[in-house]
């Protein structure tokens, strides 16, 4: 594939988005013309909030970035980036620990989508201990997650607590 300059996908689960993932899309959006983030429909494990859910707050939390759109893609990352004529992936590394299975998936996408290359945007030191898993399970017990995902999704999270 011959490279699309200045775009990329920024691909997720976002069960539910963090302030890091916020972070991550930011700054690859002060960088790139335009950044599509991507939702995985059906991630491995079922998520707490439906594609919907994920999708309508990440369009919220990302209002301020011009450059930024909300989509979603089911089965292969290759082939979402393949249809929208995508070259570039961009992820987010909190830790050590990320990289040896980041590494292997965006060496898998290569070999699937050659020409398809991943950059890592490397987490601030504030958010390197942060995921959705982990809010998931304070919000679950009823700890306090303001600060670490935007207050919509704090809200959502309160909710689920309800449902
Ligand atoms: O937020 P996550 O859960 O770390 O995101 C992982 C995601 C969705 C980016 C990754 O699992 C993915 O790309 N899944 C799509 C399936 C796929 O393309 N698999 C082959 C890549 S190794």
């Amino acid at each position: 594939m011959s490279p699309r300059n200045g775009v990329a996908v920024c691909p997720g689960s976002f069960d539910p988005p963090t302030n890091g993932h916020i972070d991550v899309i930011e700054r690859a959006a002060r960088h790139l013309d335009h950044v599509v983030v991507a939702v995985i429909a059906n991630p491995s494990k079922e998520p707490m909030f439906s594609l919907h859910e994920r999708t309508e707050m990440l369009e919220k939390a990302l209002t301020h970035v011009s450059n930024t759109e909300v989509g979603s893609f089911d089965g292969l990352l290759v082939d979402f980036a393949r249809e929208r004529e995508i070259t570039l992936v961009v992820k987010g590394l909190r830790a050590v620990s990320d990289y040896d299975y980041e590494l292997q998936m965006a060496q898998m996408n290569a070999a699937l989508l050659p020409g398809l290359d991943t950059m890592f945007v490397t987490a601030k030191p504030e958010w390197a201990f942060l995921s959705s898993s982990l809010v998931k399970e304070v919000s679950r017990f009823g700890g306090p997650v303001d600060g670490l995902v935007p207050e919509h999704v704090a809200a959502a999270l309160a909710a689920q607590r309800g449902r």
